[in-house]
């Protein structure tokens, strides 16, 4: 009797022990969650499609999009879409929402933009700054470049 009691005893101190420990320190442990761990670096080239948009700083941004006809047409067919009743269809005279706006949106006529290099402009379209709203995720990277082309040829 004594020699079972002695044996049950430490059956249940052999069978608590872990439990208990593991119970002490569950809170300690790592617990990933479910495909959180091992986080794989991405192979390389992989594009982000969550997230912000990468874009390069200004001094290595380039324009890829070469300003033909084509390339031309479609940023004029987005502005006029996209950003004339803002900064007007010409630029000495606002748009119907710019005009609204106090003070209203630059007219981004070629004064103002000679002043304005490339990737400051498509910068400041995919991000918006101030009251410039942006249009990452609204319009292409192609499109935006598209705009910059189209945004030189104006008067
Ligand atoms: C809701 C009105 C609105 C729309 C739509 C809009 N803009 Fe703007 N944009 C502004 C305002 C306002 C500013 C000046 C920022 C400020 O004053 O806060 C600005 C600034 C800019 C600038 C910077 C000019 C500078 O001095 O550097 C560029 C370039 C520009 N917009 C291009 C565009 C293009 C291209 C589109 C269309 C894809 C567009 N904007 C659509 C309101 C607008």
């Amino acid at each position: 009797m004594k020699l079972s009691c002695f044996l049950s005893t430490g059956i249940i101190i052999v069978a608590v022990t872990p439990l208990l420990m593991a119970a002490m320190w569950m809170d300690v442990q790592p617990s990933p969650k479910p495909y959180q761990a091992p986080v794989l670096s991405p192979p390389a080239g992989s594009v982000p499609v969550t997230g912000t948009e990468l874009v390069a700083p200004d001094s290595e941004l380039r324009n890829p999009v070469a300003a033909t006809g084509s390339s031309l047409a479609e940023g004029k067919a987005l502005y006029a879409i996209n950003c004339a009743m803002c900064h007007g269809e010409s630029s000495t005279k606002p748009g119907p929402v710019g005009t609204k706006l106090k003070p209203p949106p630059p007219g981004l006529d070629h004064a103002l933009l000679q002043k304005r290099g490339d990737a400051h402009i498509f910068r400041a379209v995919t991000f918006g700054f101030g009251r410039m709203p942006p249009f990452k995720g609204k319009l292409t990277k192609q499109q935006r470049w598209h705009l910059v082309n189209y945004l030189r040829t104006r008067e």
